[in-house]
């Protein structure tokens, strides 16, 4: 984001990252940086027109009820309060994060958060593609509007965090990193769903994430690395210290960790940063640059590169 930052490693937007004294921890165990708990565009809608917009959007039984409730008074000044005790008691970047689905009014509340001093913002645009009625045009249009007008009403700048859900993430990530954005954080997790098998109803799993989910991060970090006009933090599954490595190696720039810090607390901060200055003095790298992106896939044909792991492991396994 041109953010100076003393380590790669950085703390993902999350329930932590809402209390100052925690932050303070999380700069001690050295973290690059530190993205804020997301504030919901509901919250920001309710206070700034009393009134919760997307009403139809929320069909689901009580939802409506449970949002009007979540999003009670207060909580954008509090949000403000939050970037502005954390940038008087801290000096690694305070990213601030909204949760939105519209590029609707909500918009301007952008400009508070940078009136309040925070180092950038990142946009959690939550937007499941599940609407029949929605075309892929549709879904991509949200995003690039979204940063559009939000582009329009800040300086600072500006992280998109995205899901994995497009048809088509290669061109649709790197015609997003062209849009003068600062960085693009992959990847945005939707709540995972469970079936509760005697009540006859969905449930929420599990809310962090397993250690075998950063396959997947490895693999689109591999791929998207090479197309992305602009920095990228990659996230999802980091459980390891090797793990972080293994991402710069795919062409991160910066790697984002949340549950491993509610499993192991925030020393697994520190433990990564050791790991990779081991790392570096055993490979001889005096800097990341060396290394970043070593294993990135940079063909221009990635899918025949894992189409021909697949062939080589899954068709010989007996
Ligand atoms: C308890 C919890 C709260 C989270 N809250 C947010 C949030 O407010 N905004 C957001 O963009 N992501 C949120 N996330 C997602 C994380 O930032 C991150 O993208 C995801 O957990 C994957 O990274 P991980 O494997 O290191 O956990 C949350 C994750 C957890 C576990």
């Amino acid at each position: 984001m041109g953010l100076e930052i003393s380590s790669p490693i950085i703390v993902g937007s999350c329930g932590l990252t809402s209390d100052i004294e925690t932050i303070k921890k999380i700069e001690k165990a050295g973290a690059g940086a530190v993205i804020l708990k997301s504030i919901f565009e509901e919250q920001i809608l309710n206070e700034t027109s009393n009134n919760v917009r997307n009403q139809e959007f929320y069909t689901f039984p009580e939802a409506y009820d449970y949002v009007m409730n979540y999003s009670q008074s207060h909580a954008v000044d509090k949000y403000i309060d939050l970037i502005q005790k954390a940038k008087q008691t801290v000096k690694i970047p305070i990213i601030a994060s909204i949760n939105c689905i519209s590029s609707a009014e909500w918009l301007n509340f952008a400009t508070n958060i940078e009136q309040a001093g925070a180092d950038g913002i990142e946009l959690n645009m939550f937007l499941l593609p599940s609407d029949v009625n929605m075309t892929t045009d549709d879904v991509e249009r949200f995003y690039e509007d979204t940063i559009r007008i939000i582009r329009r009403a800040v300086r600072i700048p500006i992280s998109v965090k995205i899901s994995n859900h497009f048809t088509d993430l290669a061109h649709f990530v790197q015609r997003l990193s062209l849009m003068s954005i600062a960085n693009i954080n992959i990847f945005n997790r939707f709540m995972m769903m469970d079936v509760d098998i005697d009540e006859l109803k969905a449930k929420p799993a599990h809310i962090t994430t397993n250690k075998d989910e950063i396959y997947e991060t490895i693999r689109w970090t591999a791929i998207l690395s090479n197309v992305v006009k602009c920095p990228l933090t990659a996230g999802g599954g980091v459980h390891n210290e090797a793990d972080a490595v293994k991402l710069l190696l795919a062409g991160a720039n910066t790697v984002q960790i949340v549950s491993s810090l509610y499993d192991k607390g925030i020393d697994f901060i520190t433990e990564c940063n050791e790991f990779l200055a081991q790392y570096m003095l055993k490979h001889k790298y005096n800097t990341i640059e060396e290394f970043r992106g070593k294993i990135s896939l940079k063909s221009n044909q990635p899918s025949a590169f894992l189409r021909v792991q697949f062939m080589k492991y899954f068709s010989d396994m007996k």
